[in-house]
């Protein structure tokens, strides 16, 4: 299949063989100036505590009166919430991994403009548990039948163009402390989101190391934290790590 690269979207419109047949208007309110919130993204494998993280430090933000949100993904919004479940239950088989991205992108795209961007335009931070980089850590990196590195990159200029989080935070951990914390949490789960989990060790450790490498490739975007720390000492970690990136 030829690239679809430079021919769909850009943050300035639509161009090439598009051009006639999709008047969408693609990326209708970011991108073309600065937002004024930040978008901030937490990253990594099963059991890493990034819900806790996240929750932390939003309640920090807002005692330094940053204005802020948490969200996640894949179900972000009311709509994305039907995806989530036919995404993360039932047998981890049931997809084709190409279908899987697709779903994941069309979460995404429905979480950017009916949450994400509107914040972000209006000040707000968003502190997101999740973002594209769990695509190609989970659907390249970790999967035997895995999703083209090309056709990754495409779906996310169809779908977020040249807008990307102002900050990852990936919390780094052994996956056998992280499935042991997570079987653990599922146990109090009525409903079971464990689709992932039930992959081996292999496909943990390959998400492992897959996601250390998109850190070292963008390292003006990540930063790497060890998540093998107990709850405040990580949270001491992440708040400095927002200080430096954004000066507060
Ligand atoms: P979590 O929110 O509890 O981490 O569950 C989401 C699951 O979905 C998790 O196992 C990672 C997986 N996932 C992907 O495989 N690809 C994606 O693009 C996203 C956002 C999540």
């Amino acid at each position: 299949m030829p690239s679809l690269k430079g021919k769909v979207a850009t943050p300035q419109g639509v161009d090439g063989d598009y051009e006639n047949e999709f008047q969408l208007e693609l990326f209708p309110e970011c991108c073309e100036t600065q937002s004024k919130g930040r978008f901030i993204t937490f990253e990594g494998g099963e059991g890493t505590g990034k819900s806790t993280q996240i929750k932390l430090l939003s309640d920090y933000l807002h005692s330094i009166q940053i204005n802020n949100i948490q969200t996640k993904e894949p179900g972000g919004t009311e709509i994305g919430q039907s995806l989530r479940s036919l995404l993360v239950t039932g047998d981890k088989d049931k997809f084709d991994a190409v279908a899987e991205a697709l779903l994941y992108y069309a979460d995404r795209r429905i979480h950017l403009t009916n949450k994400i961007w509107p914040a972000l335009n209006e000040g707000t931070w968003v502190l997101s548990d999740r973002f594209a980089d769990s695509t190609v850590a989970y659907q390249y990196y970790g999967y035997d039948k895995k999703v083209s590195k090309p056709l990754l990159d495409d779906l996310y200029q169809i779908a977020v163009g040249d807008f990307k989080p102002d900050l990852t935070i990936l919390l780094d951990l052994d996956p056998k402390i992280g499935l042991e914390r997570s079987f653990k949490k599922s146990l109090e789960m009525d409903v079971k989101e464990t689709r992932h989990e039930s992959r081996g060790l292999e496909f943990h450790n390959n998400l492992r190391k897959g996601y250390l490498e998109l850190a070292q490739n963008e390292p003006e975007r990540f930063v790497v934290l060890d998540a093998n720390k107990n709850i405040e000492q990580l949270h001491i970690d992440v708040v400095k790590a927002v200080k430096e990136r954004f000066k507060l």
